[in-house]
């Protein structure tokens, strides 16, 4: 069963023809809500929002383990989080979808791994392709199949939030090889990742990154409102036929 983690615009997926709702203790505390079961397209699928029904959760607070945790309980067999994100690359417009292809981690001080408990021998995973090659494509031919222009690949910079950058951070971001910024995708990438969950991101241009473009002066996040709200729409579709033609990617299996 696929699991899809909301961001800000998609705090509710109407798709979903909920069965039930879960509220699940896990032992990293709570998750950023309960989980919702249902079906789309008549496959099953659950959904987390990312930041609370209420959206009250701020990146650096959400507690990234315990919703992978609580999904990967719940028999996950692979994960989308959906994601809205500043462009840097001057090619990426308000209202554009990318699916990612890396990574570059500039957060910090958050839960970032499931082993550190006393007693648990040393883990490292390997994140050489930090997101999941089946699940990408799969995206990509949803959105193909429904003809809604994705990008494909694409660095993501995660940054500590919850304030925007500075320009001059953009423009470090993108000498290190950045082409969009966001606050939310790690450690969530890598706590799926060592949990042995498939995961993959869409992420909707909400803005052009500090500094840039309509954000030369400033960025105004009211603005970006109609233009995320737009995206989502276009979003929830790729996610209702990826999911409705499902077939299900199997976990690889690590059990914490
Ligand atoms: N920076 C970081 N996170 C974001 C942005 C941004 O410009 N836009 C949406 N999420």
């Amino acid at each position: 069963m696929l699991a899809i983690i909301g961001g800000s615009g998609l705090t509710t997926l109407s798709s979903l023809d909920v069965s039930h709702r879960e509220v699940v203790r896990t032992p990293y505390g709570e998750p950023s809500g309960a989980i919702v079961f249902g079906q789309i397209g008549g496959q099953p699928a659950m959904f987390l929002p990312r930041h609370g029904y209420g959206h009250t959760i701020a990146p650096h607070m959400v507690n990234y383990r315990a919703n992978l945790w609580a999904l990967h309980h719940h028999k996950a067999t692979g994960i989308i989080s959906v994601a809205s994100v500043g462009g840097i690359r001057s090619d990426l417009q308000p209202g554009e979808i990318v699916v990612p292809n890396q990574i570059l981690d500039y957060t910090w001080g958050r839960k970032s791994t499931f082993f550190e408990a006393t007693g648990t021998p040393v883990t490292h995973v390997d994140f050489t392709e930090p997101y999941d090659a089946d699940l990408r494509r799969r995206i990509v031919e949803a959105a193909g199949a429904l003809s809604i222009p994705v990008k494909l690949g694409g660095v993501y910079a995660a940054t500590q939030g919850p304030r925007l950058e500075t320009a001059a951070e953009i423009n470090r971001f993108e000498r290190d090889g950045a082409d969009l910024v966001g606050m939310t995708g790690m450690p969530e990438a890598v706590l799926a990742r060592e949990l042995g969950l498939p995961y993959a991101a869409i992420n909707v241009i909400a803005n052009h990154a500090a500094g840039r473009g309509s954000s030369a002066n400033g960025i105004h996040f009211d603005s970006l409102e109609h233009v995320l709200q737009e995206a989502t729409g276009r979003v929830r579709a790729i996610i209702e036929r990826l999911v409705g033609s499902s077939d299900n990617c199997q976990p690889m299996g690590l059990s914490v």
